[in-house]
């Protein structure tokens, strides 16, 4: 659609900074990517009760919510899965310019979608976080029991069995927890460690 028509009134609306000044924090964005059963949720939600716990404000962004919501009428198509994405780095950087600390859990499966996200969102306030297991030991895990009914065929286009996943290359700008080598504890105290100097007003 054209935007020809469109008079924003981005610079006269209240600002971020007198709203991060007034939550005493900084808005960020912590996007958690991975495979399904790779602990994303698990520990997206455990940084979000001890942010919370500290008194930053948050807000949680997970893909099995957001499809039940906003993101309803989407697949896993890759197309799809990259409208999942646009959409998710709009609603987070809304957030941000708010003050708000945003913590996403989203498999993520491509680096154009992960460069997508960084894009929209802005560099400055956007971090990559590689949670990282094998697929073995997620089909093992298993939670929602989607790895045993995509062995029969009953789920399509299943992340790492008949959709890929690409983990970040070498060079790629990105934290990486890994689930399998230590424990959920362990992984949110190094994760914790990397998130809390960049929300606050001071760092
Ligand atoms: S993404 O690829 O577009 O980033 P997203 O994180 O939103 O995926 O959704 C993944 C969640 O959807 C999984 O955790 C799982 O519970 C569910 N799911 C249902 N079908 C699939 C599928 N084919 N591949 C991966 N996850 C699926």
């Amino acid at each position: 659609m054209s935007d020809a028509n469109l008079y924003p009134i981005f610079d006269r609306v209240l600002g971020r900074t007198e709203k991060e000044a007034r939550l005493g924090q900084r808005g960020r964005v912590f996007w958690l990517y991975g495979l399904s059963g790779s602990g994303k949720s698990t520990l997206a939600i455990a940084l979000e009760r001890r942010l919370h716990a500290e008194g930053i404000t948050t807000h949680l962004l997970d893909g099995d919510n957001v499809r039940t919501g906003l993101n309803r009428d989407l697949g896993f198509t890759d197309a799809d899965r990259a409208e999942n994405i646009r959409r998710i780095a709009e609603v987070s950087k809304l957030f941000v310019q708010a003050g708000v600390v945003v913590i996403c859990a989203f498999i993520t499966p491509h680096r154009a979608y992960r460069e997508l996200a960084r894009k929209i969102i802005g560099a400055a306030d956007f971090s990559e976080v590689y949670v990282a297991a094998s697929f073995e030991t997620c089909a093992k895990r298993d939670p929602k029991g989607l790895y045993a009914k995509a062995g029969t065929g009953a789920v399509k286009q299943f992340t790492g069995r008949d959709s890929s996943f690409e983990p970040p290359a070498s060079g790629d700008d990105v934290l990486t927890i890994e689930t399998e080598a230590e424990t959920a504890d362990a992984s949110l105290v190094r994760l914790h460690g990397a998130v809390s100097p960049l929300i606050h007003l001071q760092s």
